[in-house]
């Protein structure tokens, strides 16, 4: 069964991306996550301002960008003109900035995807919630805090929502649209169309922990770590056996490494803290240990596994 089809999805997007109410996108946040779901709003049709603190940062992210744009375009295009207008359309509709009280200006959608802190976050919308006009929507790209803990921050609960997007963006289908009980009908169905318009596959979500994918994928990832710790089969084994006997893409431990252990590590402990009782939520000693070693995975060269090695 043809479940998606990327091509007709893709012209279906770009015709979408007219018709939606979102034009302007503002991401705040340039990392791995937040330059992914500029770039594919840019592909897309959307005019985008991707912010961060520093130079430095917006930087790095645009050749990230630039890189992930050519794999695009290679794979789309066969014919290198159609290409080379494609990654020049997408580069053209994407600014950058420093500032972002004064991006959100006239912006539609606000993505927010900084760091994992509720506070930090919190202070962030709540000067954007001062300086964006009133039809403005806010969305949280967070992976594991509540969308309604964040919008406590903002005057505009209806036009708040979670927007989840996976790594790596261009590539993952799926989007999930998370309403907290404020979030008004229309702003759930512009956020969904936004979603479609981007090509993806959207699915609606409470806001629960972890929402649907990562309160599966984290308690599994670290329920493989606890077969590793017990000796009971090493992490390569592990890996093997649920590319091969499942299907999966990557087995957990390169999905750890690839996601990051800081992030998979922050994530189980803020759910073990405010759900103690839970045993699907249990922290790992040996995470714990590779995180204080600075062995985070593919980021820093070493987690799982070696990256470094030739
Ligand atoms: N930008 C653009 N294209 C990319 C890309 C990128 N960053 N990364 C990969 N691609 C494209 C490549 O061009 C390639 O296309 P091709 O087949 O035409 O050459 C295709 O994707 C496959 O890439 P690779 O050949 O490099 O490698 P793989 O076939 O091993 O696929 C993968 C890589 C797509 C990452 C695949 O291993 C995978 O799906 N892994 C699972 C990822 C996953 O589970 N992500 C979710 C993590 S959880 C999360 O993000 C939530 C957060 O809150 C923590």
């Amino acid at each position: 069964m043809v479940f998606y089809s990327f091509l007709t999805t893709r012209s279906l997007s770009l015709s979408s991306a007219m018709a939606s109410k979102i034009k302007h996108v503002t991401v705040i946040g340039s990392g791995l996550m937040g330059s992914g779901i500029a770039q594919v709003a840019a592909q897309t049709g959307h005019t985008v301002t991707m912010v961060d603190v520093d130079v430095v940062a917006v930087d790095k992210a645009q050749k990230r960008i630039e890189n992930s744009v050519q794999r695009v375009a290679k794979k789309k295009y066969g014919d290198e003109e159609e290409a080379s207008k494609f990654i020049s359309d997408t580069l053209g509709r994407i600014t950058t900035s420093v500032d972002a009280v004064t991006a959100v200006g006239s912006t539609d959608l606000v993505v927010e995807a900084i760091v994992e802190n509720l506070e930090v976050k919190k202070k962030l919308f709540s000067e954007l919630d001062k300086a964006a006009p009133s039809h403005t929507m806010f969305a949280s790209n967070t992976s594991s805090l509540p969308i309604a803990k964040i919008a406590e921050a903002t005057s505009r609960k209806d036009r708040f929502g979670g927007l989840h997007f996976f790594n790596p963006v261009p590539v993952m289908k799926l989007l999930e649209v998370v309403r907290i009980p404020e979030t008004s009908q229309d702003t759930f169905e512009a956020m969904t169309g936004w979603g479609k318009a981007l090509g993806k596959v959207t699915v609606e979500c409470k806001d629960t922990p972890g929402f649907i994918v990562n309160r599966l994928l984290v308690p599994y990832m670290f329920e493989a770590v606890r077969l590793l710790e017990r000796g009971d089969a090493s992490a390569r084994d592990i890996d093997i056996a649920m590319k091969l006997g499942a299907g999966y893409p990557m087995g957990p431990f390169e999905l750890m490494d690839y996601v990051g252990l800081d992030t998979g590590k922050f994530i189980i402990d803020g759910w073990h803290k405010e759900y103690p009782d839970m045993s699907i939520f249990n922290t790992s000693p040996l995470v714990n240990k590779m995180v204080e070693e600075g062995k985070l995975g593919v980021k820093s060269g070493e987690g799982f596994y070696n990256y470094n090695k030739k």
